[in-house]
């Protein structure tokens, strides 16, 4: 029995490899301890490496100087060991993969020493996040985390395999780059040589994607880090990785053909699942109608009603008001949901009012001696006939069922029946498990207005194309500006593919003709100046044969997120900031020297 130090670099398999059949084999596994059990003499060990844990059996008759180093090991020490596998007979580990065997070590060489772990290296600690981020290193090591960036890498190499077998060029574009025209603040980037001016960080790759197709590059796919000066959220960080691709000559369908393609390769890569092919297509204007929002839920019914005819007829005020408004009047139906008590109910009034709402109206539907009766809320105000009737057969609700209504104008409606939606159903356990419901939402409006301004906007970006159908409605040839009626109806050649109600990507055909192009800054609000002074490199490659061109981007996090079963996307990057846009492992963002900011130009306010 020897005590030389062991070749860790000739590993002969990792802790999760083992089997029955491995019996007998002599073996030199590396690990942290994960866990240490001294049985009267015997001491056990369970050794954790990527792959996963393996048993370790130290005998104190057979190997005294591997046991007494055994015994003096604790958790996270690192180890290697060499030693000859065992069958555990009868007494299999039925919970661990390589539970049929334990390893009966000869030779152990204690390669590092490890302080007392803030937490235990277990899945089921409940530790506060910062502390997990503060050090990410020992959270990592825990096999959900483990899994996660497995299947994190998993998922990224499908998705480059099935993007190079369809010919798509990776390209890297510029970090250091112009502002980019997604929508969100900037990162800004102070220039030492060129004091005063900054680099904006890449909001998305989007103009650049664009030029390679200028530049006949024809596919293109990217993994891109993208960075977004954004309010934090589940779904949200100010870094964040996207699946970006561009492809020339093609319509809205072919670009949507490969995406779906490849996230169905993606399930069954990541979970086995069979993704049935076309996804559903929605448009925007049913996705909002039937689901308040543009990223619809569809695991599940309990769609949206419009009641604004019925509520017309109606002198009940709350209704009344918002309609002559202009506003509208419609309800979800809570299948079962008569049976919510009245302090659910009130805990929803509080929580839509948190939203805008001014209070929930609603009413309780049931059956009394064989005729069906409303109660509490606003039944008072809907029980006449023919009111009633009309209310159930426009909203489809039945004895046993909860209406909740909304009224107001059309966006606020929207945001708080898809709010109340969204929770109800949650709250009630009627969304499938394990349901995975994909898909499309198609024909965007090209411009939002804003309420209070009136102005126009893009809803996607400023290089989205109008639809072949609806171009007549910007009235290229006049030369004063269409009206807005007009403009608010026309359509993009936009898409954005949603699973189970969140999105996972966007994009669309871009506009190729500098004409157009011109006409959508100047509806914009842009002066020529001002896009010369922004987009000048992509309008100037306008100009020199620029081919039909269009893609997507996928948000990475969002997918490994949804396929790994997390609830956050902080749990599937590797060193993530917290809601408050800290890294508590470095502590970025940080002070720099007076010397630094000297250097850069830069003198503080404060
Ligand atoms: P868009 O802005 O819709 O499109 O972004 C595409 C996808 O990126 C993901 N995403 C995010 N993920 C995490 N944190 C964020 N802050 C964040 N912001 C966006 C979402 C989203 O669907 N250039 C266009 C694409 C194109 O037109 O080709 C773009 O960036 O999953």
């Amino acid at each position: 029995m020897s005590i030389v130090p062991l070749e860790y670099n000739k590993r002969t398999h990792d802790c999760g490899a083992l089997r029955g059949g491995d019996a007998g084999k002599t073996v030199l596994l590396s690990g942290w301890v994960d866990n240490f059990r001294d049985h009267g003499g015997m001491v056990f060990i369970d050794l954790r490496d990527r792959g996963g844990i393996t048993q370790l059996r130290f005998n104190p008759d057979t190997d005294p100087a591997a046991h007494g180093i055994a015994r003096s090991l604790r958790s996270e020490y690192v180890v290697c060991v060499r030693g000859e596998v065992v069958s555990r007979g009868g007494n299999v580990n039925a919970k661990m993969a390589t539970g049929e065997v334990e390893v009966s070590v000869h030779e152990i060489d204690l390669l590092s020493k490890s302080k007392t772990p803030p937490f235990q290296i277990t899945d089921d600690v409940d530790t506060n996040e910062d502390l997990r981020l503060e050090y990410r290193v020992l959270d990592l090591r825990r096999p959900r985390m483990r899994n996660a960036m497995m299947l994190r890498h998993k998922i990224t190499k499908t998705i480059r395999d099935y993007f190079d077998r369809h010919g798509f060029l990776d390209i890297e574009t510029p970090i250091l780059c112009k502002s980019t025209p997604e929508g969100a603040r900037d990162f800004l980037v102070p220039s030492r040589v060129h004091n005063g001016s900054f680099y904006a960080l890449p909001q998305s790759p989007q103009i650049f994607k664009q030029l390679l197709m200028m530049a006949g590059m024809d596919r293109y796919m990217q993994v891109a880090r993208c960075f977004r000066d954004e309010d934090l959220r589940a779904d949200r960080q100010l870094e964040f990785t996207q699946i970006d691709i561009e492809m020339a000559f093609v319509q809205p369908e072919d670009v949507m053909c490969h995406v779906e393609t490849c996230l169905a390769e993606v399930a069954m890569a990541a979970l086995g699942l069979k993704v049935q092919l076309p996804m559903p297509r929605i448009s925007y204007a049913e996705a909002m109608a039937k689901y308040g929002k543009d990223a619809p839920d569809i695991r599940f019914e309990m769609t949206i009603k419009d009641l604004s005819a019925f509520a017309a007829k109606t002198d009940f005020k709350v209704f009344r008001d918002p309609l002559d408004a202009g506003g509208v009047v419609r309800c979800i139906v809570v299948p079962g949901g008569a049976a919510m008590t009245r302090k659910e109910t009130d805990g929803l009034t509080e929580e839509i009012k948190g939203i805008g709402a001014g209070g929930l109206p609603l009413v309780k539907v049931a059956e009394e001696g064989g005729k069906i009766v409303l109660q509490t809320g606003i039944a008072k105000f809907l029980e006449a006939e023919p009111i009633k009737s009309e209310l159930l057969s426009a909203s489809g609700a039945k004895p046993g069922d909860l209406i909740l209504f909304a009224a107001g104008s059309e966006a606020n409606v929207c945001k708080w029946l898809a709010w109340l939606r969204g929770t109800v159903a949650e709250r009630r356990g009627l969304i499938p498990k394990d349901t995975w419901a994909f898909c499309w939402v198609v024909d965007f409006p090209l411009f939002g207005m804003d309420d209070e301004t009136k102005n126009i906007f893009s809803m996607h970006h400023p290089f989205t194309s109008p639809k072949d159908e609806d171009v007549h409605l910007l009235h290229l040839a006049d030369s004063g500006l269409p009206p807005k009626e007009d403009l608010l109806k026309v359509r993009a050649k936009a898409y954005d593919v949603v699973l189970n109600g969140i999105e996972l990507g966007g994009g669309s055909i871009r506009i190729h003709r500098s004409d157009v192009q011109s006409r959508i800054f100047q509806l914009l609000g842009v002066s020529a100046e001002e896009a010369k002074l922004k987009f000048e490199y992509l309008l100037e490659a306008l100009q020199f044969g620029a081919p039909p061109h269009g893609g997507l981007a996928l948000g990475l996090d969002r997918i490994v997120m949804l396929f790994g079963g997390f609830s956050s996307i902080r749990e599937v990057i590797a060193f993530p900031k917290n809601a408050k846009a800290i890294c508590p492992l470095t502590k970025a963002p940080s002070e720099v020297s007076a010397e630094q900011l000297k250097e850069l130009g830069i003198r503080l306010a404060t």
